[in-house]
C-alpha cells in the first residue's frame, strides 16, 4: 500500500513544457542574477528514480554552455522510497529512454 501511494512514475524530461520554461527563461534568469563562481543548488524533493535531476543536470549544462559560463551546479534529488534511491544512484536505465532524450543529450 505504500508503495501504490507514492506513485514513482517518472521519466527524462516528463514535462517538456516545463523544463523549456527553464531553459528558455527561469535558468538564464537565475545565472545572469548571479557572479561566474557563484554556485547553484537545486532540490530535486520527490525525484523517484532520478530522471527528473538528471534532466535538470542535462539543462544546467547546456544553459552554462550557451552562456560561456562555469558556475558548479549541485543538484539535490531525495525521495521517501529509498528503493527508488538506489535506482536513482546508480544513474543507469534502459534504452527506452531515447523516446525522451534527444540523440544530443545521449
Ligand atoms: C510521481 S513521482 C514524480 C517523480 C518526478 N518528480 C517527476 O516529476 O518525474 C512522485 C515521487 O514523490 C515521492 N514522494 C511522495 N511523497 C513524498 C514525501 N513526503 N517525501 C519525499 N518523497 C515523496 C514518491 O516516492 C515518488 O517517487
Amino acid at each position: 500500500m505504500f508503495k501504490d501511494l507514492l506513485i514513482t512514475v517518472t521519466n527524462f524530461f516528463r514535462d517538456p513544457e516545463a523544463f523549456d520554461i527553464l531553459k528558455e527563461s527561469i535558468i538564464p534568469d537565475l545565472i545572469a542574477k548571479v557572479s561566474g563562481d557563484t554556485p547553484i543548488r537545486c532540490w530535486v524533493t520527490g525525484c523517484a528514480t532520478g530522471e527528473e535531476a538528471y534532466s535538470l543536470a542535462m539543462i544546467f549544462v547546456e544553459v552554462l554552455n550557451q552562456n560561456n559560463r562555469y558556475n558548479n551546479v549541485q543538484i539535490f534529488a531525495t525521495d521517501i522510497d529509498n528503493d527508488a534511491i538506489e535506482i536513482a544512484r546508480l544513474g543507469i536505465y534502459p534504452d527506452s529512454i531515447v523516446a525522451d532524450v534527444s540523440p544530443e543529450r545521449l
